[in-house]
C-alpha cells in the first residue's frame, strides 16, 4: 500500500514512500492487528476502567514520533520515521494510541491522521486518546506562561482542534493532562458533559492527578474517569505506594504507565557515574532484570514491561518506542507471566535493599 502524502499545514512537505523498502511496511492493509503474515495470536486486551473501551495490553504512546518537540524541526525523513512507527505498532497489535495536543504542537496528531487517512480500516480498529490542559508560554497573548488550562473553554476547544488535526469524528478517550492549581470541579465536569453529549469523546480520564485530586473529580463529575495515566516503572514506584495504585484497585480506573522504561533506560545500558550516589543501586537493577531477561529468553524491556502487567490494578503500559524492532519486541511482554518471586526480586533490586 503506497502512502501518497501531502503538505503538512504546519509547513513542512512529506516525502512520498515510492522506495520498495517502504512499501514493504506498508503492505498489510486488512491486517487485522498483526503484522501480515505472522502466525501470532493478536495481542491480549483489557477494559479501560468501567467503560466498554476494549484495549491491547500495551499502548503505544505517540509522543516522540515526530523525533522533535519543535515543529519546525519536523522534517520529512523524521515524519516518515513516525509514522512507520505507527504503522509498526498497529501491525505489531497495539489498539490504543496515546497523544496529548501538546506532542509537537500538534503535528503528532496530525501525522497520526494522515496514517488513519492511508490505512483502510485502522480506526475502526484502534482506540485513540489524547490529552488537554497545558497551555504554552506565549499563547495566545505574548506575557502568558507556561501554565495549566482546565476552563472548560479551553478542554473544548482543544478538544475540537484535536479532532480535526487527527481527522475523525470522536476520541476514543479523553484525558486531563496534569492537575491544574486553578481547576474548578463543576466546570470541568461540565466540559467533558458536553464533549460526551455532543459526541465528539466516548470516555474521560485524567493523567498525574494524586488519589485526592481524583476523587475530588469524580465526585463532580457524571460519568466515571476511566484511567489515570501517571509514571510508573522499575525506576518510579510512587504509585505503589502513595495511593495511586489502591485507589485505581478500589475504584476501577486503569491505570495508564507513562515512560514504562524509564524512556529507555531499563532497556539500555548505564552509562558509568561515579558522582551518582543512586548509581550502585541503579546497577543492581540493571543486572536483575538483564538476569532475569537471560533466564526467559526476552529483552530487558519486555521484562521490566511483564513487571508492570503482573499488578492487579492491570496496569497498561505505554510504549514510546520509535524503532519499529523495539516496538515489535516489547509485545512479548503481554505473553510472559512473571512468579511472585520473580516480581519481588525486581522490586527488592528497584528499591536497592531487602523489604522491612
Ligand atoms: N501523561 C504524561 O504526563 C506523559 C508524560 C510522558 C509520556 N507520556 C506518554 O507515555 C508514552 C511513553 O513514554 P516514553 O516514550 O517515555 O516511554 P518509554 O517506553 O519508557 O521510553 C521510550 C524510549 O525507550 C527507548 N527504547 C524502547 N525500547 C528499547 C530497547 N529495547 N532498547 C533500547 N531503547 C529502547 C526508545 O527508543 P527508540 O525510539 O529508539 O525505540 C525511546 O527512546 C509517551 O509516548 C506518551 O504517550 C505521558
Amino acid at each position: 500500500m503506497l502512502l501518497a502524502l501531502s503538505s503538512l499545514a504546519t509547513g513542512f512537505a512529506l516525502a512520498s514512500a515510492t522506495s520498495a523498502s517502504k512499501l514493504a511496511w506498508w503492505r498489510f492493509a486488512g491486517a487485522c492487528g498483526r503484522a501480515a503474515g505472522s502466525d501470532d495470536a493478536p495481542m491480549k486486551t483489557i477494559l479501560l476502567g468501567k467503560s466498554t473501551l476494549v484495549s491491547s495490553r500495551l499502548a503505544y504512546g505517540c509522543w516522540r514520533i515526530a523525533g522533535t518537540w519543535e515543529p519546525a524541526h519536523v522534517t520529512a525523513e523524521r515524519a516518515e520515521h513516525g509514522q512507520a512507527a505507527i504503522v509498526a505498532a498497529y501491525e505489531a497489535g497495539y489498539t490504543l494510541f496515546d497523544h496529548a495536543d501538546i506532542y509537537c504542537d500538534g503535528v503528532v496528531e496530525k501525522l497520526f491522521g494522515q496514517v488513519l487517512r492511508e490505512v483502510s480500516g485502522m480506526r475502526e480498529r484502534i482506540l485513540i486518546a489524547s490529552k488537554c490542559g497545558i497551555r504554552k508560554a506565549g499563547e495566545p497573548e505574548a506575557q502568558a506562561p507556561y501554565r495549566y488550562d482546565f476552563s472548560a473553554a479551553h478542554i473544548v476547544e482543544s478538544c475540537e482542534q484535536s479532532l480535526r488535526r487527527l481527522g475523525v469524528e470522536t476520541i476514543d478517550l479523553y484525558q486531563l493532562h496534569r492537575p491544574d492549581y486553578l481547576a474548578d470541579p463543576a466546570e470541568v465536569a461540565a466540559a467533558f458533559s458536553q464533549l460526551k453529549a455532543s459526541g465528539k469523546v466516548r470516555e474521560l480520564g485524567v493523567s498525574n492527578f494524586r488519589p485526592s485530586q481524583l476523587i475530588m473529580l469524580q465526585r463532580a463529575c457524571p460519568m466515571p474517569l476511566v484511567v489515570n495515566q501517571v509514571e510508573i516503572s522499575l525506576s518510579r514506584l510512587e504509585p505503589f505506594h502513595d495511593g495511586t495504585l489502591d485507589q485505581c484497585l478500589a475504584e476501577g480506573i486503569t491505570p495508564l504507565a507513562w515512560s514504562p522504561l524509564a524512556g529507555g533506560k531499563l532497556a539500555s545500558n548505564l552509562v558509568a557515574d561515579m558522582t551518582d550516589p543512586l548509581h550502585a543501586r541503579k546497577l543492581k537493577l540493571q543486572d536483575a532484570v538483564e538476569g532475569l531477561a537471560r533466564e526467559l529468553g526476552v529483552s530487558r524491556a519486555a521484562i521490566a514491561l511483564a513487571w508492570l502487567l503482573k499488578h492487579p490494578s492491570g496496569i497498561v503500559p505505554i510504549v514510546g518506542a520509535t524503532d519499529p524492532e523495539h516496538i515489535r519486541e516489547a509485545t512479548r511482554a503481554a505473553d510472559l507471566s512473571l512468579s511472585r518471586a520473580q516480581w519481588y526480586r525486581l522490586l527488592e533490586a528497584a528499591y536497592g535493599q531487602r523489604l522491612p
